[in-house]
This record gives structure tokens, C-alpha cells and sequence, in this order.
């Protein structure tokens, strides 16, 4: 069976190819394509690269700067940021992270932590540490929490993170500098409870993946239901019960209605990334509806 995988994913690949897409697994459920990556796929004229920078500058200056205002110091380089975030991507590490972050969320994550530059990096979801890689290259004094159910897929235990193989919530923070913290949620588990644990932990920062508003929900097969962007803006909607079609199943959620409106009135600011995958077409696929949560 996996020689007869092998042989159709390398004919597909064939196929797909001229059109910069790369086949790298194919499953039960729905074909993963690669497009273009930012270190395989760029524009070899210097000049015109740096017009992708420039590009990109303008988009998280912009978005910082009305969105987020206050969240990067003042004098924050975004244009030396970007760069210094595409020459780690052109060094080509992880490149395979299907069921991972890829492009667009690497880009906002590497600058909401190079901006808010904490002293704390709480990672919950880390499957195989594209992320907490990039956090300790983002803030190479930080400490870094990396929680997952199964470290099973963790490709490196040797970096700065520490590594834990249970909830986040188990885990004592101690006092917590609510400035100087940030903890990325990537673990498809309930935002509402995610909101309040990270409420009575202290922490103030926060980025939830996987954070599609309601009628979006059917771009995923499993969300932390109900997420962040629903508690923030589809809490008037009838919720008793919501379903939607993930390619073969039909999924039902209900909604403990009490613990999603204490979770709502945790959130003081809800900004979603602008994209960046689709305008680059670097992981037109991995776009997530990430988004930064003020608490
Ligand atoms: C989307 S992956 C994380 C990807 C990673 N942050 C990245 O961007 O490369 C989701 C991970 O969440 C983990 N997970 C599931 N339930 C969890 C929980 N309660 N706490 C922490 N991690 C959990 C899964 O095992 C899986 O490895």
C-alpha cells in the first residue's frame, strides 16, 4: 500500500509540478499540496526580492501600527524584520509542515514576537517544533513552554524550549509579567477555556490559529469550537446548535453557552492577521484566520 501511495503521489506530482505545487502526503481525508516555498521559490534578481520585502513591510507596519498600536516599540524596523524573517525561511529548515504553521502564520508570529519581544513564550500545540524553532530564533532570550498531548512528531529536543508532554493548564507559571508574556494557542482545544485559563494565569497577549468566525467553520475539521473570533463577534447568533460539512462527515457542536459568554467578556481587543500566503502564494493553503487576542 505505501509503494502504491509512493508511485501515485510522485505521478501526481509529475503533473502538478509545472504549476510550482508539490503533492507531500496523501491521506484518508483531503490531498495536502505544497505550492511554492519561500526558500525554493523567489524572485533570483535582487532588486525584485526586495520589492516582496518591501511589500511585506508595508503590510505589518500598517497592520501594527492601526491595529496594534503600542504593541511595537517605538523605531521598530519592520522592513530589517521582515528580512530577517525571509532569510530564515530561504534557510529552507522544516520545509515539510503540513498540519503545522507554514508561511503566513511563520510571518505574523516571528514579528508579534519580535515586536512585544517577552521574557515568556508559552506554546500550546507543538507537534513537530516548526514554531518553538521559531521562537527561539525570534527571541533568543526567552524563556520558551512548549506543550503538546504527544511530543511523538517533535523533530528537535535540543534547542532553548522546554518541552512538556501534558495540558498547559497542569503546568505552574509562577507569577507572571502580563507585559512580558505570550502564549500562542495551536492546539485545537476549546478557546473559550483556553481564554479563561489564560485569564486566571495572568497572561494578557495571546495568538489562537485555527480561529475561523462562525460561518467560516467549515474550513476545518476539527476547531477549538467555539473559537476566539466567534466569541468575539457571533455570540447573537442562535448557537444551540451549529453543523457544518468537513469534506465526507457532518459535524455538530453545541455550545455551553455560560463558559463561551465568560470567555467573551475576557477579550478587550481581537485582530485577525491580514493575509500573507494567498498575496505571496507562499502556502496559499496555510492562511488560518490567525489572530492576536488581547485579554
Ligand atoms: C496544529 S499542531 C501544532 C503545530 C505547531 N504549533 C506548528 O505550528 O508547527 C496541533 C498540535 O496540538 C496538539 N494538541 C492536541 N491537544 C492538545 C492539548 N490539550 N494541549 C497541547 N497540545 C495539544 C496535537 O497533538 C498537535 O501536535
Amino acid at each position: 500500500m505505501f509503494v502504491v501511495k509512493k508511485i501515485v503521489v510522485k505521478a501526481l506530482n509529475a503533473l502538478v509540478r509545472p504549476f510550482g505545487a508539490k503533492i507531500v502526503k496523501l491521506g484518508s481525508g483531503p490531498v495536502f499540496i505544497a505550492g511554492p516555498g519561500p526558500s525554493d521559490c523567489y524572485m533570483a534578481n535582487e532588486e525584485l526580492s526586495k520589492m516582496l520585502l518591501d511589500e511585506l513591510s508595508d503590510v505589518s507596519r500598517a497592520f501594527f501600527l492601526q491595529r496594534l498600536p503600542g504593541l511595537a516599540p517605538t523605531g521598530f524596523d519592520f522592513r530589517a524584520e521582515v528580512e530577517k524573517f525571509m532569510s530564515i525561511c530561504r534557510d529552507g529548515q522544516q520545509q515539510n509542515n503540513v498540519g503545522g504553521s507554514g508561511f503566513h502564520n511563520s510571518f505574523w508570529i516571528f514579528l508579534t514576537a519580535r515586536a512585544l519581544d517577552p521574557e515568556l513564550i508559552v506554546e500550546s500545540g507543538v507537534f513537530k517544533g516548526h514554531t518553538s524553532k521559531l521562537f527561539e530564533r525570534a527571541c533568543p532570550n526567552a524563556t520558551i513552554h512548549g506543550f503538546d498531548i504527544n511530543l511523538g512528531k517533535l523533530e528537535d529536543k535540543t534547542g532553548r524550549a522546554q518541552f512538556h508532554e501534558y495540558d498547559w493548564s497542569c503546568f505552574d507559571f509562577g507569577k507572571v509579567n502580563p507585559n512580558k508574556a505570550l502564549v500562542f494557542f495551536d492546539c485545537h482545544v476549546n478557546h473559550a477555556r483556553r481564554l479563561l485559563e489564560a485569564q486566571a494565569r495572568g497572561f494578557k497577549h495571546l495568538i489562537f490559529d485555527d480561529n475561523p468566525p462562525l460561518h467560516k467553520l467549515y474550513a476545518y475539521g476539527r476547531p477549538g469550537f467555539p473559537t476566539a473570533n466567534m466569541l468575539h463577534n457571533g455570540l447573537s447568533a442562535d448557537l444551540s446548535e451549529v453543523r457544518w460539512r468537513w469534506h465526507d462527515k457532518q459535524i455538530d457542536y453545541t455550545l455551553n453557552r455560560a463558559e463561551a459568554e465568560a470567555a467573551a467578556k475576557v477579550i478587550a481587543q481581537h485582530e485577525v492577521y491580514p493575509d500573507v500566503a494567498g498575496p505571496t502564494r507562499y502556502g496559499a493553503l496555510s492562511y488560518s484566520f490567525l489572530a492576536y487576542v488581547r485579554i
